[in-house]
């Protein structure tokens, strides 16, 4: 069976594809915050404020199991941490890139950390693969990605492992870019394609990184094929937001079963 999956260069398997990803991102932790917010003119704050708000009924829930999977500097867990309660069961927090998740972690708070008075809610972080989550089936009632699924080396994998350790009735929620149609899309084409790789370049000092995002984007299946993808790997429920003219997206689906 054909599977589909990040193709970095260089890469020519999965494992490959996975190490080339996550040296990617050790290598630019020090300056992804600041690439992030000047690239995206600080809009993806929106978008993590909304696809947090879209699971706000389960956030509510102190005793819901949560996994931000592919957490990184952890905009998307700080996001969520704003809509659990006081006493909420904590987030678990998990990336397999170490530089990435230590800067995220100094921002997750916990019992004694920093200032925060006990019962404020938390996140814990974890070195974990997505494609391989050291957690017990069916043990979680939500998991969200934001801009991680696509990094993925094999997204088939991807949407079954998130399967096997969400609980009959929890959701997934998948945050990431797509390539809008139209003539926005073609003016956003050139920007994503040719402005943002230069100004990734000045910023971070190396190509790769700012060139494989919009080649990523672009490898990544469209809306009508990754609600495909989710429906083959059991979900139900699939959908897809489009957020700012469908620059970005917010897939959601549930286990039912
Ligand atoms: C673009 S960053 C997104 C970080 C954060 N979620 C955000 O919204 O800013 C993608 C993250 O996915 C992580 N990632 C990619 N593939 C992964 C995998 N197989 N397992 C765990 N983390 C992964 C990378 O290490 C990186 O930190």
């Amino acid at each position: 069976m054909t599977t589909t999956g990040a193709k970095p260069p260089g890469a020519n398997d999965e494992a490959s594809a996975a190490a080339a990803v996550r040296e990617m991102f050790d290598a630019i932790a020090p300056r992804y915050d600041l690439l992030n917010h000047v690239l995206s003119a600080n809009v993806d704050r929106l978008w993590w404020w909304r696809a947090a708000r879209r699971f706000r009924a389960v956030l509510a829930d102190p005793d819901a199991a949560v996994l931000d999977i592919c957490c990184g500097t952890g905009d998307m867990t700080m996001a969520l941490l704003k809509r659990r309660p006081r006493g909420a069961r904590p987030i678990l927090a998990a990336d397999f890139s170490r530089a990435m998740l230590s800067r995220g972690a100094k921002r997750f708070g916990g019992p004694g950390v920093g200032a925060r008075a006990e019962g404020l809610p938390y996140a814990v972080p974890m070195e974990a693969d997505a494609l391989h989550l050291p957690l017990e089936p069916e043990s979680l009632d939500l998991i969200v990605s934001a801009f991680g699924f696509r990094n993925l080396a094999n997204y088939e994998a991807g949407l079954r492992e998130f399967y096997r350790v969400l609980k009959p009735g929890g959701q997934l929620g998948i945050l990431d870019f797509s390539e809008p149609g139209g003539l926005i899309g073609k003016a956003y084409a050139v920007y994503f394609r040719r402005v943002l790789p230069a100004i990734g370049r000045a910023i971070c000092g190396q190509a790769g990184p700012y060139s494989y995002l919009p080649a990523s984007v672009g490898n990544f299946p469209a809306p009508p094929e990754m609600l495909g993808l989710m429906q083959a790997a059991g979900y139900e429920q699939c959908e897809w937001q489009p957020y700012t003219f469908g620059i970005a997206g917010l897939y959601t689906a549930r286990r039912t079963r």
